[in-house]
């Protein structure tokens, strides 16, 4: 990913991005435009991320990856699940990590949608918008064998990293849900997937609605040295 390096404003909303900007642009998208994805693009997203390291070279990701009536079937066969108030089974989680959450749905559902914190219904609707893939035209369930393991799930880390940020070079916009994920059989029925197949999460994909406040927002990180202990004696 070489950058061209020109300055004028249209070159730079087109030109190639450095490997750096693609890593740094990436972001999650909660709103899309009723756009769809090219399929050469996609194309070209699936073919570089297939260079992704894993455990044996084993490549153990499997991707569904649905649009038209499929993707439609499917958002509204979760979004009737999720209205109805059945709880998705995601693995809870545990208490030390619960405030990194508190502090993402702030930042979603009060900077980003501007829900004020009581109003339970504004943000219920807002949260089964996870659902409807945030009105994403593309929907990608991404799946494992069942009998592979911890150091596989990573090898399809790696893999879905690698192809978010092709997309994200080519300007398209993704989001990682493991909230779909909470509804197994209801994503098995009516995607055809396999029962030997783990369904680990979707990700909603388009272009962004740019215009859209909570696409704006960015996430923070903790610092580097809390994550990474550099030990040189
Ligand atoms: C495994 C995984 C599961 C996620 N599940 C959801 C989800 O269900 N709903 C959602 O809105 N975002 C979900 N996200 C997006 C994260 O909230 C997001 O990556 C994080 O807050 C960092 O923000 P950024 O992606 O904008 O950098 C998920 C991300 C990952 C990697």
């Amino acid at each position: 990913m070489h950058s061209t390096m020109s300055t004028s404003p249209t070159s730079l909303l087109h030109r190639t991005m450095t490997c750096d900007e693609t890593i740094v642009t990436r972001h999650s998208t909660r709103q899309f435009l009723d756009k769809p994805v090219p399929k050469d693009i996609l194309q070209r997203a699936l073919n570089l991320a297939a260079h992704a390291p894993s455990n044996s070279n084993i490549q153990p990701w499997r991707l569904y990856i649905l649009s038209g009536p499929t993707a439609d079937r499917l958002k509204k066969a979760l979004v009737a699940e999720a209205s109805a108030g059945a709880v998705p089974r995601i693995p809870p989680l545990p208490d030390a990590f619960k405030h990194f959450r508190s502090e993402l749905g702030k930042k979603i559902y009060g900077e980003g949608l501007g829900i004020p914190r009581d109003d339970f219904e504004s943000r219920r609707a807002a949260v089964l918008r996870n659902f409807d893939f945030f009105g994403a035209p593309m929907a990608v369930i991404v799946c494992m064998d069942n009998t592979l393991s911890q150091a596989d799930a990573m090898s399809v880390g790696m893999y879905l990293q690698t192809f978010l940020l092709a997309l994200t070079a080519n300007r398209v916009g993704s989001c990682v849900e493991v909230s779909v994920a909470g509804y197994p059989e209801i994503i098995r029925q009516t995607v055809g997937i396999p029962v030997d197949m783990d369904i680990i999460c979707g990700v909603a994909i388009g272009y962004e609605d740019e215009s859209m406040k909570v696409n704006q927002l960015r996430t923070k990180r903790i610092s580097v040295e809390e994550t990474a202990i550099i030990i040189e004696s």
